[in-house]
């Protein structure tokens, strides 16, 4: 069996998570990898459906979300968690529980996230309608130590989830396409 991993991305709302980790998702299924997407927003709708965005249930958010992942892990999987997670000891929970775990912060300036704004919800913050976003009125705690760093205002989707590819074949937790063998793109 593989040696499983979870692959955890964070950061501010629109820094290009969900983009990198389906992207991402496509190239190890090409591989014959198993690979899940644990995305915030599909989460949210499903297993955390009863959840808010208090600093309580943000945390039980992230704490179901490393219980699966965990599982995943534990069977070969790469589990890939696409989550704000704002909280950097929340993250270290996760990494904790977990054990194999990489965790890249998707790292792009607020004003280039605003301008962006996929979801329109910086535009609802900035004009009152929300209350509570992630990086306008509540906390990002930026992590200190991650695998890896993704400046997604610099590089190009490919650019970083090729990236993070290169730390799972380094890690030993996907093998690199040997010469001469074919892969779809
Ligand atoms: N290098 C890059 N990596 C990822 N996304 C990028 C990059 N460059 C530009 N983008 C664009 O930035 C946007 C990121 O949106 P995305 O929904 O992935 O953000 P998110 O971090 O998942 O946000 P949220 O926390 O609100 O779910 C997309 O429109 C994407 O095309
Ligand atoms: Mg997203």
């Amino acid at each position: 069996m593989e040696k499983g991993v979870t692959v955890w991305f964070t950061g501010l709302p629109s820094s290009g998570k969900t983009t990198i980790a389906h992207k991402l998702e496509g190239t190890l299924r090409n591989r014959g990898c198993k690979v899940e997407v644990f995305d915030g927003d599909v989460i949210r709708q499903h297993l955390c459906s009863d959840l808010g965005f208090s600093k309580k249930d943000r945390d039980t958010n992230i704490k179901r979300i490393a219980f699966v992942c965990k599982l995943m892990t534990r069977n070969g999987v790469v589990a890939i968690a696409s989550a704000i997670s704002p909280y950097r000891e929340t993250r270290d929970y996760a990494r904790k529980e977990i054990g194999d775990f990489l965790e890249v912060y998707v790292k792009c300036p607020i004003e280039v996230c605003t301008k962006r704004d996929v979801k329109g919800l910086y535009k609802k913050a900035l004009n009152g309608e929300i209350k509570g976003l992630t990086g306008i009125d509540d906390p990002y705690e930026e992590p200190l130590n991650p695998e890896l760093v993704l400046e997604t205002h610099k590089e190009s989707v490919e650019e970083s989830a090729n990236k993070v590819l290169q730390l799972l074949e380094s890690g030993g937790y996907v093998q690199p396409v040997k010469k001469g063998q074919r892969v779809p793109v």
